[in-house]
């Protein structure tokens, strides 16, 4: 039975896992991965004074080694994350960071005390491998020390963050704000491109026969149109800094508000891994001129989706612990600190459909429009053993827009939650098949994401 379950758990990673295989064997030479092993530097660097020069020009020296140390890390932080969730579980309930499972209510377990914050694990293990890997990957990508150390703050920062909150529990206009102040260290050295490309059917909106046309000239007072592209390339400055927090604070937000049932939290940030990791290495394998950036989001994806796959494994039903703010927001920090720095920002949001679309759904609530209760998670029908969609109580002449033709009356709303609308599609499940429908969700618009990516976009880009 466990076994089987491995077998499911590890299906997400399979494509990449081959994709990574084929990488490491077929195109590269074995002998230099013991040669890197011992002297990661050996071929690579000569220090000139103050600075440090390639010698061998190409942009990719022993991409199939270097992956293959990160895999072998990632599967070190998997073993250590699951290994010390159990003892520090023991820790965090003694000092009463807990909480009730609120999809056991009714049932002999609806007392007991789940050790909550548990994310702090598989944050820590993480940020120790990062640290390793960095040792190899520095030295083969001596311009890229920037982007690691901004981003290894900024994870770290939110970590930080993300634990104050389940310690203190900040209130929700709090929680909108700490992921823009744990980007800081991400924004203030940012060093890279700050332009976008235009999709093709908007330049001609921007520029026609060579001149600007009204619209693109109003635009050029806070952005900066390049003329000597034909209106493709479009400079955000100051702005794209701006989409760049809004970024971080929406991936961390979102995955903290999809959440409430055993192991969709870690369960999704784990699909959303794996899918970014294939996304990787279909580029890194294709070569071209954004092959290191690829190689640097996959260094940190990998080591993520091990620790992560530890988590889930004590987090999936009948959840043994809870992950935490801290993971949300850890796992929100990750996945824009790759999509920023790896300049894929846009695949990324396409891997984030579910959670676009249950924000989208729970504005109303978020911004008050329409009543927010503090917990939104579907509520336990201990008769039947099902979960069923949660309430808000209003007056019967209120939101009506909300129910439907037969119950206007009603004085009880369903929470705007796509957990919530998932049960009313669907009917009444138990937690664990609800987690389950509700990841395979994830992974098939993952998997429409990369179709998207791959098969749709070069309609809007040419690249
Ligand atoms: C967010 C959601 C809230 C949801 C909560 C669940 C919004 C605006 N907020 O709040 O609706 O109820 O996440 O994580 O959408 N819990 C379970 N089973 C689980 C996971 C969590 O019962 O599998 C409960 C536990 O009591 C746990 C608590 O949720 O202690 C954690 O809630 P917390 O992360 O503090 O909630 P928020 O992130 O503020
Ligand atoms: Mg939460």
């Amino acid at each position: 039975m466990n076994t089987f379950r491995y077998i499911i758990a590890l299906l997400p990673f399979v494509p990449s896992f081959l994709l990574l295989i084929q990488i490491i064997i077929l195109e590269e030479d074995c002998s230099k991965y013991i040669g890197w092993i011992y002297h990661p530097s050996s071929d690579k660097g000569k220090i000139e004074g103050e600075s440090t020069v390639l010698i061998n020009e190409s942009p990719t020296p022993h991409v199939g080694s270097q992956l293959l140390i990160y895999m072998v890390v990632a599967t070190l932080g998997y073993l250590a994350t699951d290994n010390l969730i159990p003892k520090i579980k023991v820790y965090t309930l003694r000092k009463g960071i807990c909480g009730k499972d609120m999809g056991k209510q009714g049932t002999s377990t609806a007392d007991k005390c789940i050790p909550e914050a548990l994310g702090i694990v598989p944050g820590a293990i993480f940020l120790i491998c990062l640290i390793l890997c960095l040792v190899g990957y520095a030295s083969l990508f001596p311009s890229k020390l920037l982007d690691c150390n901004s981003a290894l703050l900024s994870i770290c920062f939110m970590i930080f963050l993300g634990f104050t909150d389940d310690v203190l529990d900040w209130p929700w206009r709090y929680k909108l704000f700490l992921p823009s102040i744990a980007s800081l260290p991400l924004l203030c050295c940012y060093n890279g491109s700050t332009s976008v490309i235009v999709p093709i059917q908007l330049r001609s909106y921007l520029m026609q026969d060579g001149e600007l046309t009204l619209f693109g000239a109003l635009l050029c007072y806070f952005v900066t149109v390049d003329e000597n592209s034909d209106g493709s390339i479009l400079n955000l400055g100051v702005w794209y800094l701006l989409y760049m927090g809004l970024l971080a604070v929406f991936c961390t937000n979102a995955i903290n508000i999809y959440a409430g049932i055993n192991g969709l939290e870690a369960g999704q940030a784990y699909i959303i891994g794996c899918a970014v990791i294939l996304h990787n290495l279909i580029e890194i394998k294709a070569g071209g001129l954004s092959q290191d950036n690829h190689v640097f989001s996959a260094m940190i994806m990998l080591s993520f989706v091990g620790v992560t796959l530890a988590l889930l494994k004590h987090n999936f039903y009948p959840a043994s612990v809870f992950v935490g703010d801290t993971f949300c927001y850890f796992a929100g920090m990750a996945f824009a600190v790759v999509g920023i720095l790896g300049h894929f920002s846009k695949t990324l949001l396409l891997f984030f459909i579910p959670q676009i679309l249950n924000f989208l759904w729970s504005t109303p609530q978020l911004f008050k429009f329409v009543p927010c209760p503090r917990h939104r998670l579907p509520k336990f029908n201990a008769t039947s053993g099902l979960m069923e969609p949660s309430t808000f109580t209003c007056k019967s002449n209120e939101y009506l827009w909300l129910k439907s033709k037969r119950n206007q009356e009603k004085t009880e709303v369903v929470n705007m939650t796509l957990i919530n609308f998932t049960l009313q599609v669907f009917g009444p499940l138990n937690e664990k098949s609800l987690c389950i429908v509700l990841l395979l969700g994830q992974a098939l618009c993952c998997a429409f994401g990369l179709f998207f990516r791959y098969h749709i976009a070069q309609f809007f880009f040419d690249e």
